[in-house]
């Protein structure tokens, strides 16, 4: 089999990509290791920035998103007892969408299948070869059949696990890392929000943030022990938790019901350089990890997906190398901008063991210069909302 892009992952970031070069005439394969429904089975985050909103209608694929979806114009941050608002409007001009990351990847398989886009699923051993060379192909088994699929460009969209970035050489690849010594426990209740904009506390139990998918989908997360497992929280010991951790008045204010979905997830920071080795090219959580609190995930995948689109568009139409030659420089560029996002605003919010009595006066001071600060304000929200791509 031939094709012009191979997509390794059919996450959203390689979803996005094969039907954003669908809509130029540019031919690509998705191959996914899992089902569909084992891939819509994930929860994740729920903040698009307005440049991921903008994708998704130049890809045709907006229409539930702006029906559904929530225009957030500002968020909440607690801590001490008090909560103060950022208004994302007032200083940026823009708002965040709230639509569940599910959700964009439901819409994105929805139009690949309507297109009778090429997805192949349930796929395994993949494998790349000569990926730096001008003729790279990809092997895989089907069925217990071996396929190879030949192509100009190799887009690794395969996830933080996946085979892409363990394709470059190691004498190549330069990996940054940190870990942080807490997970985030998760649930899913079909109770209404809280509040109506998201509320990001740091209290002197731990973090807690109250987000929500719909006006009776809500999703909360209190900072846990890495050492902890979902089946170590109850439901009630989960919501008396979260009050702790919440003003009182939003304490007061919480309604609770039983768990649909409970998890925990670790928190991580990672980046890998370079975004690409030849005609391979790492879009995603293949090339880095943000922890959660800044939802940077997804919509720095989407800036990605932009720069190897606009790219692959190039080279194809204008016969121009210049956009793939960049691409991983200025994808970079905006990817460590959101890693820096994502680290300040964790150190932020989180209570971690190891914090001396002067490092939560200086987290204290931080957050009492964010409550009273205009220019504070305004850089927090500008990174929020998203950066420019
Ligand atoms: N072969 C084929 N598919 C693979 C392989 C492999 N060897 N390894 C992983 N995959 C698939 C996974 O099953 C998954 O569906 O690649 C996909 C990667 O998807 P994600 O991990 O969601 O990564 P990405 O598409 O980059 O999404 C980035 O989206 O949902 C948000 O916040 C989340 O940060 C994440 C962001
Ligand atoms: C979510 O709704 O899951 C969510 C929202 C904002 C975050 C992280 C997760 O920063």
């Amino acid at each position: 089999m031939r094709t012009q892009v191979a997509i390794i992952g059919g996450g959203p970031s390689g979803l996005l990509l094969a039907q954003l070069l669908s809509t130029r005439g540019i031919e690509s394969v998705v191959l996914e290791r899992k089902t569909r429904d084992y891939v819509l089975g994930r929860i994740r985050a729920g903040v698009l920035e307005q440049g991921l909103v903008g994708l998704m209608e130049q890809a045709g694929v907006a229409d539930r998103l702006h029906a559904e979806g929530i225009l957030h114009d500002g968020t909440l941050i607690a801590f001490a007892g008090q909560m103060f608002r950022i208004d994302f409007v007032e200083r940026t001009g823009k708002p965040v969408i709230v639509y569940g990351q599910t959700e964009v990847t439901r819409d994105l398989y929805d139009a690949r299948q309507a297109a009778g886009g090429q997805i192949e699923f349930n796929v395994e051993s993949v494998t790349l070869w000569d990926a730096d060379t001008d003729k790279p192909h990809v092997t895989y088994t089907k069925d217990g059949q071996s396929k190879r699929l030949d192509c100009d460009f190799i887009a690794g969209c395969d996830g933080f696990h996946g085979v892409s970035r363990k394709t470059i050489p190691e004498s190549v690849r330069h990996e940054y890392e940190k870990t942080y010594p807490f997970g985030w426990l998760g649930i899913l209740s079909e109770t209404p929000p809280v509040n109506d904009e998201l509320i990001y506390a740091n209290s002197d139990r731990g973090f807690a943030l109250c987000s929500m998918r719909n006006a009776n989908l809500s999703r909360y997360y209190i900072q846990c022990a890495l050492s902890d497992s979902p089946d170590d929280w109850t439901d009630a010991a989960f919501w008396d938790e979260l009050r702790r951790r919440l003003p009182q008045a939003q304490a007061d204010r919480l309604i609770t019901g039983p768990s649909i979905e409970k998890s925990i997830a670790p928190l991580r920071s990672f980046v890998t350089e370079p975004m690409r080795w030849g005609r391979l090219f790492l879009c995603g959580d293949a090339a880095h990890i943000v922890p959660p609190t800044g939802a940077k995930g997804l919509n720095t995948a989407a800036s990605d997906v932009h720069y190897l689109y606009s790219g692959v568009r190039q080279f194809y139409e204008a016969g121009d190398t210049e956009g793939i030659d960049s691409y991983s420089d200025r994808a970079l560029a905006r990817v460590w901008k959101a890693e820096r996002f994502s680290w300040w605003f964790s150190n932020l919010m989180h209570r971690t063991p190891d914090q001396s009595q002067f490092d939560l006066r200086i987290q204290r001071a931080e957050l009492e210069f964010l409550r009273g600060n205009a220019g504070a304000q305004a850089a927090m929200a500008i990174n929020y909302v998203g950066l420019p791509y």
